[in-house]
């Protein structure tokens, strides 16, 4: 049973990276707009899915959450214990970030370039664990905790002396996982840290994270493009497009009652959920965001666009309890929305 409380509030977030000016004369800045006005609030001890293609703005949603990058505009609020009022994250100099960063953890993708290779699992275990001084340096009951550690994480005692290179993928990610945990974070960001495993590798790490979950009270932020992993693991699923949240709702009802025209032609493209249903193919690429479309920023892609939709964005609004959709077509089933998607297959739009 979820509590319905929340861990994480984050309003209106928006991350702009400045891009170089052509030329010493060029007065306007030029903007890339990763993550373009997001709101969303994680619930403590849910996993929240982030889904969508390469580019749309996951990882720089996950990193700007943390803090890892200081937002453009918009704030994040963390509420550590529940009775607290809340740590708006954005309000916060780095040295007070620095000892929120125990609560606040990610785990990335690629274990080789996260772990540093000189390193010692027990010493990169152990490292945070002394930086935020939960013990000594040196001291036994250090290297007693690295090895429950360590052991939560299905790592064995004889590999604490081992380094990174002497695992495989899938036990450099205990490794990471490990690092993570051993500071008894309330929150890890998983940014696709499962993409780069083989599928059985990929199942038991997952079933690792589900683990820890349950027995630390963690609550994850689960970034990924492969929906057959979010599908196994997520509570609430976010589909985001070119910087924004496009559709969002419980796992189950998105992947049976996707709304968004966008949701539909993903999950057609992933045959593990769908079974032998026609894939539905875009047209065209992900537009620049550096200059993102007027109006709602799906429509030069979207096989049910009318001109409201060149003119006008869709608000993300709530279609049923919990289920939101930004489109203004939202009210039409997902399985008319695919005979209308393969039905306009090589039109000329
Ligand atoms: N540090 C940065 N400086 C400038 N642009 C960036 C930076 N980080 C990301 N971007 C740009 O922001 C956009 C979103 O990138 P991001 O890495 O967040 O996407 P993503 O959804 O995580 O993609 P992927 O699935 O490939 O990991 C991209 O256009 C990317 O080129
Ligand atoms: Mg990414």
């Amino acid at each position: 049973m979820i509590d319905t409380q929340n861990l994480l509030s984050v309003c209106g977030l928006k991350k702009y990276f400045p891009l170089p000016k052509k030329n010493i004369f060029s007065k306007q800045r030029q903007y890339l707009r990763a993550v373009d006005g997001i709101d969303l609030d994680i619930r403590r001890g849910e996993t929240f899915a982030l889904v969508g293609e390469s580019g749309c703005g996951k990882s720089t949603l996950g990193r700007t959450i943390l803090q890892l990058y200081r937002p453009t505009e918009g704030k994040v609020y963390y509420y550590g214990d529940s009775e607290e009022q809340g740590v708006e994250l954005t309000a916060c100099d780095e040295k007070k970030m620095r000892d929120l960063r125990k609560d606040l953890q990610i785990v990335f993708q690629d274990p080789y370039s996260s772990l540093n290779p000189r390193m010692t699992v027990g010493q990169l275990v152990g490292e945070g664990v002394t930086t935020h001084k939960f013990f000594r340096r040196g001291s036994p009951k250090l290297k007693a905790y690295i090895l429950e550690t360590m052991k939560k994480c299905g790592l064995q005692e004889y590999a604490i002396n081992r380094y990174p290179h002497q695992f495989s993928g899938g036990q450099r990610q205990r490794v990471c996982i490990a690092r993570a945990l051993a500071l008894k974070p309330k929150f890890i960001v998983c940014d696709e840290c499962v993409s780069a495993l083989d599928v059985s590798i990929q199942s038991q790490i997952l079933n690792l994270l589900s683990e820890l979950k349950e027995r630390e009270g963690l609550t994850y932020l689960f970034i990924s493009h492969d929906l057959s992993v979010v599908r196994h693991i997520a509570d609430r699923v976010a589909v985001m497009y070119l910087g924004r949240i496009v559709e969002r709702a419980d796992g189950e009802r998105l992947f049976s009652q996707p709304r968004h025209p966008y949701t539909v032609s993903l999950l057609s493209a992933a045959p593990s959920l769908q079974g032998k249903k026609e894939k539905i193919i875009l047209q065209g690429n992900m537009p620049s965001p550096v200059f993102p479309p007027e109006g709602c920023p799906f429509h030069t892609r979207c096989f049910m666009a009318q001109e409201v939709c060149k003119r006008i964005p869709a608000p993300l609004q709530e279609t049923e309890k919990g289920h939101f959709v930004a489109c203004h077509f939202a009210h039409i089933p997902a399985s008319e929305k695919r005979k209308l998607a393969l039905g306009a297959k090589g039109l000329d739009r």
